[in-house]
């Protein structure tokens, strides 16, 4: 288990989508030597998205390799057929998409009773509503900026309103998800999205893009916090 969970702190996750696949365990190590809170894992099936990506043993496997806790993300059709293989694999919050799942609150329940954070993501398109229902059982929401599917891709700016309106929602009901933001996060529009009321950053391109992984972790960081007042 990872020693290091900062939960409620605000938190920068390198997605290793991104990453160099032919050295991932270098990769997460000097993710982690950089400053990285957790280590952000897309898993992909080719159904629900278009495009195949880790599976269980690649997770297994990269465990063993750092402390940091892993955060996988879902984008798979039915994926409350699998929980059990990514959370014995290693996981410490799964996220599943609201779209690919309709016993959703079934999913989340199970994941919550095998003692690892359960959030659900919601696709640009899907609106806020659709999870109202479950936002008093998640640790997290995680808001797709981005279509799922790929790294590299732009911020869909109509998606700050959105994260607004989450917060909103979660301050007027006084619940105490998360909010994860996902895709097009980079150094210049860090700030506007922490200010939108976003607690948890993925980032793949805009750090596994640069040379130098602890400046610009650093950089997003600063950034975070010069927000927050
Ligand atoms: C997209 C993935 C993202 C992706 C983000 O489907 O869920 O986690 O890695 O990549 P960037 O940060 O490059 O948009
Ligand atoms: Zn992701």
């Amino acid at each position: 288990m990872p020693s290091l969970w900062v939960f409620d702190m605000k938190c920068i996750a390198p997605s290793i989508l991104s990453s160099d696949f032919s050295a991932l365990a270098d990769e997460i190590a000097r993710v982690e030597q950089a400053g990285a809170d957790m280590i952000h894992i897309d898993v992909m099936d080719g159904h629900f998205v278009p495009n195949l990506t880790f599976g269980p043993p690649v997770i297994a496997a990269i465990r063993k390799t750092t402390k940091l806790p892993f955060d996988v993300h879902l984008m798979i059709e039915n994926p409350g057929r699998f929980l059990d293989d990514y959370i014995d694999a290693g996981a410490d919050m799964l996220t599943v998409h609201i779209e690919a799942e309709v016993h959703c609150h079934r999913s989340v329940d199970h994941v919550k009773k095998r003692g690892v954070k359960a959030a659900v993501a919601l696709n640009p398109s899907t609106p806020l509503a659709s999870i109202e229902e479950i936002l008093g059982d998640v640790d997290a929401v995680m808001i797709m900026a981005v279509n799922p599917g790929y790294g590299g891709q732009s911020f869909i700016p109509s998606s700050l309103s959105k994260i607004r309106r989450l917060r909103e929602m979660l301050d007027r009901t006084g619940l105490a998800a998360r909010i994860e933001v996902d895709g097009g996060v980079k150094i210049d529009n860090i700030a506007h999205i922490s200010a939108a009321g976003a607690d948890l950053f993925v980032a793949g391109s805009a750090i596994f893009g640069t040379d130098d992984y602890r400046t610009t972790i650093e950089t997003m960081r600063r950034r975070i916090d010069e927000a927050i007042v």
